[in-house]
């Protein structure tokens, strides 16, 4: 079967098992190429079909990023949880696996992580070779509607030929739920260097919980973090604890990944973080970083709506030091409902994340990874210029769905709190618009005109704000945009902001814009990027 056939066919399955929200026109389908429906990302990582939410087990292994992910293939909306897998060699193109681990007798399988056990400290290696284990939450449904509350706990399960085929560990579950803690789950795990132990983080609804173990099958409780800091507008999710230097200097400090559903700053799903240390046993807040999470106040990673549940990739080979990270590019709060046939939802651009000391504290930054270069086909530069209404770019970047990537820097002018940014819009007056507002000093995504927003009423309840960390007179906006996402790195990616969006046409137009007075475009370069399905 050739991709075009594939393609329909899925469709036709999809929809006769399940109710599709938009069945595909037949002459949009005759048309309909691999991974070119309506609203598909052309170089975002998304399943081919069917119904994903996390991502999962993310470890680098034998030249190989591994991506697992939350994963239905029976249904485009959630249900009974796999984990689905693709492979890449630079983060950027993706190949697609088979399901590694399906639900089995003690559950479906939730969120967790992945690690190389270089010295087989479990014992589960083969012919002198380090296994691969993921580490994942079990959850038992029938014991859920049974009324218990220890339906959730921790699995292993491992590999012997670089992920492709895994065998659940006979011993399960490795951290049973003897608390009868409703919500104990998203195991991540990692090897501490310091204490020469894995240590595990998990989330259990109002705290993270830290184990460690000599060979990820035994498992002892460490310590509790996190019920008086940070935002508890929700439940704690998939939690990541990791050391990362301070750029610039000697000092290494330990940051906590906290998603968290619902709570977060624009409403639903977000991923706050804490910046602190940790001695082999407890996690405590760096003490200039804590008064930016007490008191139900978080900071977040990216402030825009539709990146969530991000962790980091494991086993990165030293000589590459960095800390790569992705999030599911949706939100609880619409996830399962927007309108898209034939698979739902994508993940984020791969980020490599740096620890800087401003002056606000420690801070996360976030940068598109390198690789993503190889993406671009075409180099427009822009003019500088000043900026008062708008200036059309369409005519450099003529591609329809545009998959462009801005750099743009706009010096502020005295006195003119100016509000300014990128909108794309198409010929039915649809448009998006992702910018900087001065008066506000806040970075905002308002996709309230952007298309479809009929499939829920929180989708576009106006605009997503991200408060500007840097005070620099002039305002660096670093943007993807890819089909139904935009992707902001601003001021060097001391803000970033990610959010979805569903023009009934797509965008081909582009635009700078300044109102409410004027702004100085000092520099800027566009890249038309290629799609990285074949
Ligand atoms: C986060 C989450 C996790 C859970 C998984 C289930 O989005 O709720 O806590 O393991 O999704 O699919």
């Amino acid at each position: 079967m050739n991709k075009t056939t594939t393609a329909l066919a899925i469709i036709l399955l999809g929809c006769l098992a399940h109710s599709c929200t938009q069945p595909a026109e037949p002459e949009e389908q005759n048309e309909m190429s691999y991974y070119q429906e309506p609203h598909r990302p052309q170089f975002h990582f998304s399943p081919e079909k069917m119904w994903m939410n996390d991502p999962n087990g993310m470890v680098y292994f034998d030249g190989e990023y591994h991506l697992f992910y939350q994963y239905y293939p029976d249904s485009t909306v959630w249900g009974p949880m796999h984990w689905g897998h693709a492979v890449s060699r630079d983060m950027v193109h993706w190949e697609h696996l088979p399901i590694a681990l399906y639900p089995d007798s003690l559950g479906m399988i939730f969120s967790g992580s992945a690690v190389v056990d270089w010295n087989n400290t479990s014992g589960l290696g083969e012919n002198g070779q380090p296994p691969l284990i993921a580490m994942f939450t079990q959850h038992d449904a029938e014991a859920e509607k049974a009324g218990r509350n220890d339906y959730q706990y921790q699995s292993i399960a491992y590999s012997n030929d670089r992920g492709r085929s895994w065998t659940k560990y006979a011993g399960n579950p490795v951290v049973p739920n003897t608390e009868g803690i409703r919500d104990f789950r998203d195991p991540k795990v990692s090897w501490d260097e310091g204490s020469q132990h894995w240590l595990l983080v998990f989330a259990a609804q109002n705290h993270v919980k830290l184990w460690s173990s000599p060979d990820l099958k035994n498992w002892t409780h460490l310590s509790d973090f996190g019920q008086e800091w940070g935002s508890h507008g929700g439940v704690w999710e998939c939690p990541d604890l990791f050391p990362i230097k301070v750029e610039g200097t000697g000092e290494t400090k330990w940051v906590l990944l906290l998603s968290i559903n619902p709570g977060s700053p624009n409403g639903g799903s977000g991923t706050q973080y804490f910046v602190g240390d940790f001695d082999g046993k407890n996690f405590t807040l760096d003490p200039s970083f804590a008064p930016s999470v007490s008191g139900e106040k978080g900071v977040w990673i990216d402030y825009g709506r539709d990146d969530y549940a991000g962790v980091t990739w494991s086993d990165i080979p030293r000589e590459d030091g960095r800390r790569l990270f992705l999030g599911w590019m949706s939100n609880w709060e619409y996830g399962t409902v927007v309108p898209t046939a034939l698979w739902r939802s994508a993940m984020t651009l791969p980020r490599a994340l740096t620890l800087k000391k401003t002056a606000e504290g420690y801070r996360l930054f976030s940068s598109p990874v390198r690789e993503l270069e190889a993406l671009r086909t075409a180099t427009h530069p822009i003019e500088s210029t000043d900026i008062a209404g708008t200036l059309d770019l369409t005519e450099q970047f003529t591609a329809s769905p545009l998959l462009l990537e801005l750099e743009l820097a706009f010096e502020q002018q005295e006195g003119e709190p100016a509000d300014f940014g990128i909108e794309l819009s198409n010929a039915k007056g649809e448009l998006y618009r992702i910018g900087y507002d001065a008066a506000a000093k806040q970075f905002y995504s308002d996709r309230t005109k952007s298309g479809d927003l009929a499939f829920s009423d929180k989708f576009a309840a106006g605009r997503h704000t991200a408060p500007r960390l840097s005070t620099d007179k002039v305002v660096k906006l670093h943007l993807f945009f890819d089909v139904a996402s935009a992707e902001l790195f601003a001021d060097d990616g001391a803000t970033a902001m990610t959010e979805i969006f569903f023009p009934s046409a797509d965008f081909n137009q582009v635009k700078v814009y300044a109102q409410n007075g004027g702004v100085r475009l000092l520099e800027g370069v566009g890249y038309s990027l290629k799609r990285i399905w074949e």
